[in-house]
């Protein structure tokens, strides 16, 4: 990993660690959700799961990962680098069949793992760098997979993707209060 997202994991620890502090609940979903709210398409754009090999890369608390595996019968490998939220997300889901909730960079997973039908991503492909991200995925999928994702477009500021491959600043809000800067590829 290089330096932005070096930054990002030590980001997405302390926002898993600010969660565990306080215990936050998050509702169950029983859809998935691409953007910030629940609209949109749904399962339907992942094409048949059922006993399908499906990745969640960047799968955070693994509610989406869980869903997949829980009532479409998906074989879903979850894979997220932030300690504190795999913990989080085994303390909760440990026990789903058709789930496994891996902890580890996204590329070295890609790099070594058997090929999956799906891989999906929601808002976890811009914490990772393109250049390193992009061939690793190619290779994963199976002929003929799918791959789904979605990033940011636009931020809370109103300021679109960047013309350049480039990392920039972004703010991640902490429950509670606060925030955070991570670096993310909006382009
Ligand atoms: C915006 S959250 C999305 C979580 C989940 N997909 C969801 O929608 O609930 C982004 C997640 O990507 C993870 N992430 C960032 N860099 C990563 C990397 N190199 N490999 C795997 N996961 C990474 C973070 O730890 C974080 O949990």
């Amino acid at each position: 990993m290089n330096g932005e997202e070096l930054a990002n994991v030590t980001a997405w620890t302390a926002y898993g660690t600010r969660h565990l502090e306080r215990a936050t609940a998050v509702a169950e979903v029983d859809r998935l959700t691409w953007g910030f709210w629940p609209t949109g398409p749904g399962v339907e754009v992942l094409g048949d799961v059922t006993g399908r090999r499906v990745l969640d890369l960047g799968s955070g608390l693994g509610k989406y990962a869980a869903y997949l595996a829980r009532e479409h019968g998906a074989l879903v490998d979850a894979v997220d680098v932030s300690t504190t939220q795999h913990q989080r997300a085994t303390a909760r889901y440990g026990s789903q069949p058709g789930l496994n909730l891996i902890l580890g960079d996204a590329v070295e997973h890609l790099r070594q793992c058997e090929q999956y039908d799906v891989i999906y991503s929601i808002h976890g492909f811009a914490y990772v760098d393109p250049w390193r991200l992009l061939p690793a995925l190619a290779a994963a999928l199976a002929p003929g997979g799918r791959l789904v994702f979605s990033v940011l477009h636009t931020n809370s500021d109103g300021v679109g993707p960047s013309t350049t491959v480039a990392a920039r600043p972004e703010i991640l809000p902490l429950a509670g209060g606060g925030q955070l800067t991570v670096e993310m590829w909006v382009c």
